[in-house]
């Protein structure tokens, strides 16, 4: 389904969020540690996560993004060229990551967790790249928790961004899959508790935009 609505999938992201999708990326930056970091972000698709983080921050000496969908690869290899680091892109799963145990400071995934097969085996092997003290920041579609904007927020969700997307990328499917994954998809604690189970520790959930989007930490301790 990415690769059908890569052409256009960056373009759509920024009208649908109204353009918050960089700034909620930009985010994770401040919690990055200063020092000189290897970093690996899962699902990537067209880099926009891998890209803004590189942008930001010098102290990335190590960039690798993988995703599944070859389309959105080459978008983002596209994105990649001129830029004055060097940010490897990679065709592959993040259930099973073809990198060793303890390989990466930081890894990160970016609204692709609610897309992979087995949340767990994701989870896991976010965990298992991970180089002891190193963290993991994942950033998900949540759901606020004040019920008039809830209700607020399921209305765009459910009606307007089906509508949009769809007529943007010529592929409704794709923007009716959206929001249902995002009403059906854990958030909160209960998201926590699935880190907590894979062995994350120092377990925080930061609400951006009312809690329509959550950047989830943990540790390997
Ligand atoms: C909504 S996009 C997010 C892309 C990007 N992280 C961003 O922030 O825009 C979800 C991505 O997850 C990828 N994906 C889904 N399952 C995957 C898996 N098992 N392994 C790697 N990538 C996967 C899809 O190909 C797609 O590019």
């Amino acid at each position: 389904m990415f690769n059908t609505i890569s052409s256009t999938y960056d373009w759509v992201n920024r009208i649908l969020s109204l353009g918050q999708d960089l700034r909620w990326r930009k985010k994770i930056a401040r919690f990055l540690p200063t020092t000189p970091i290897s970093l690996l972000d899962l699902a990537t698709g067209t880099a926009d996560q891998l890209i803004v983080l590189c942008d930001l921050c010098p102290n990335i000496t190590q960039a690798i993004g993988i995703d599944l969908a070859e389309d959105m690869l080459k978008i983002g290899q596209k994105k990649l060229r001129g830029k004055p680091y060097k940010a490897q892109l990679i065709k592959g799963d993040a259930e099973r990551l073809p990198f060793l145990d303890e390989s990466f400071d930081i890894t990160t995934i970016s609204f692709g967790i609610r897309n992979v097969h087995h949340v767990d085996k994701a989870l896991k092997e976010m965990y298992r790249v991970l180089k002891p003290q190193g963290k993991s920041f994942i950033l998900e579609f949540s759901l606020p928790s004040n019920q008039p904007v809830k209700q607020a927020h399921l209305f765009y969700i459910q009606k307007l961004l089906p509508k949009i997307g769809g007529f943007i990328s010529k592929n409704p499917e794709a923007y009716t899959y959206l929001n249902k994954t995002i009403e059906r998809f854990p958030y909160g604690e209960a998201f926590l508790k699935l880190m907590d189970k894979e062995g994350f520790k120092n377990l925080t959930a930061t609400p951006f935009t009312f809690g329509s989007v959550t950047l989830y930490e943990g540790a390997k301790c």
